[in-house]
């Protein structure tokens, strides 16, 4: 049954190969100084870099630049943001990257004029926020997390060995994102799939949970669908634009809040894989596909008949003589050979990650109660050592 809820997503979103003929528009609606926050040289090898700085002379504004943005990003960096967008009193920050830059900027956002340590604001006491918040506008180059269309902000701690993600409220999602798909060409395969799991990953986290019939998981599992069936091509042919804009379109889909909306949901491979990434600094995606199989293995029985239902609507696989728990193990192998033909890191191992992290990692992850089984730290830690 669909519980109560509210409904907005702000995001005006620009989707296509002339997406970008439209930052100019947006642009204009804000001041005149644009913080461009970026990677490490992705869009500068591409011409993306060169195509937004013209953008951005023609409608006058004064370009802060904010360059180095790290996959994972750091407190530190955080920090280093806040005094360069104070310094400046900036106006817009303009993100051109994957979610680590889109992500980085929202945080920014809340952060440049919070009188307190944001780290310790948002991310240990987790409270809202009640000071200026910045506008910020995205140019995705990278599918995978949903940044460009949600208020998640994930930042990590090294020294305190905390990757922590803030979901903020609709007030901190991007005042728009321009999305086309042939900017994601020149993404490292290693990227592209890791991306392509984050997504899957999203879908999960949010169908397995609940009993009810719940509209949601319908449309989940026609976007799973199509995102097993384009990934598959687009790992074959990375320029075939049909699969990389419907991957594009999905991730946004995915994790744009409205799949969860009035249902309960889980999470846990995303606490574990994101305890993970505290410990190695890994791929997000990779983190996540390499704690999976074992997750859903131990948790499966807790929530059979949706595992089941899994199999039959997902992968497509006919119930006919099988019991219910064969039916479920099926689709959980379907997924498996699915990870391994895209080549998904499987194995935690070939992460970094050493026995002697173990019970640290799993100190580290979060237990939340939305999925069909609460697991205790000891079950984390026996996930993590079946993952190795
Ligand atoms: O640094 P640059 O040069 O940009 O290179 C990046 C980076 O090395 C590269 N890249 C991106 N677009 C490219 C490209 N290289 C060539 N061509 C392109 N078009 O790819 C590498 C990875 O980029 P990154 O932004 O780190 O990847 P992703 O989009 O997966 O973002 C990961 C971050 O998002 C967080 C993760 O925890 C992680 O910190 N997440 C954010 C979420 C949210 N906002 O809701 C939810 C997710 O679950 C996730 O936790
Ligand atoms: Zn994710």
């Amino acid at each position: 049954m669909l519980g109560n809820f509210s409904y907005c997503n702000p995001t005006r979103l620009y989707f296509g190969e002339k997406a970008l003929e439209r930052l100019g528009g947006e642009l204009d609606q804000y001041g005149s100084k644009v913080l461009l926050a970026y990677g490490s040289g992705s869009i500068k090898k591409s011409g993306l870099y060169d195509q937004i700085l013209e953008i951005l002379q023609a409608h006058e504004k004064e370009v802060i630049e904010l360059p180095g943005i790290m996959p994972n990003p750091t407190v530190e960096k955080l920090y280093e943001g806040c005094e360069l967008a104070r310094a400046h009193d900036v106006d817009l920050i303009l993100a051109v990257g994957g979610g680590s830059v889109c992500d980085y900027a929202k945080a920014l956002s809340v952060s440049a004029w919070c009188e307190e340590d944001p780290w310790d604001k948002y991310y240990l006491r987790m409270e809202d926020v009640d000071n200026r918040i910045l506008p910020v506008g995205c140019v995705l180059t990278m599918a995978g997390t949903g940044s460009e269309m949600n208020g998640g902000a994930v930042i990590t701690n090294h020294e305190q060995k905390l990757k922590i993600g803030h979901v903020f409220r609709d007030n901190v999602f991007p005042k728009f994102a321009i999305l086309n798909p042939k900017l994601t060409y020149t993404l490292p395969k290693y990227q592209m799939v890791a991306g392509c799991y984050d997504i899957m990953s999203h879908l999960m986290e949010q169908y397995f949970s609940g009993t009810d019939d719940n509209t949601s998981d319908y449309i989940m599992e026609g976007l799973m669908k199509s995102l097993i069936h384009s990934s598959r091509i687009a790992a074959e042919n990375p320029e075939d634009y049909e699969a990389r804009s419907n991957i594009m379109w999905i991730a946004t889909w995915a994790l744009n809040t409205l799949v969860a909306k009035g249902k309960s949901t889980d999470w846990m491979v995303h606490m574990i894989g994101q305890s993970v990434g505290a410990y190695t600094n890994a791929t997000h995606g990779m983190t996540l596909s390499a704690v999976s199989m074992a997750y859903y293995r131990h948790i499966c029985p807790a929530g059979l008949a949706k595992f089941a239902r899994f199999a039959r609507n997902v992968w497509e696989i006919e119930a006919a003589d099988k019991t219910v728990e064969e039916l479920a193990e099926a689709g959980l192998q379907a997924m498996e050979d699915w990870m391994k033909e895209l080549g998904l890191v499987l194995h935690l191992k070939e992460l970094g990650v050493t026995e002697d992290m173990i019970d640290g990692i799993a100190e580290g992850s979060f237990i939340l109660t939305g999925g069909y089984k609460t697991l205790d730290r000891a079950e984390i830690a026996e996930i993590l050592r079946e993952s190795m």
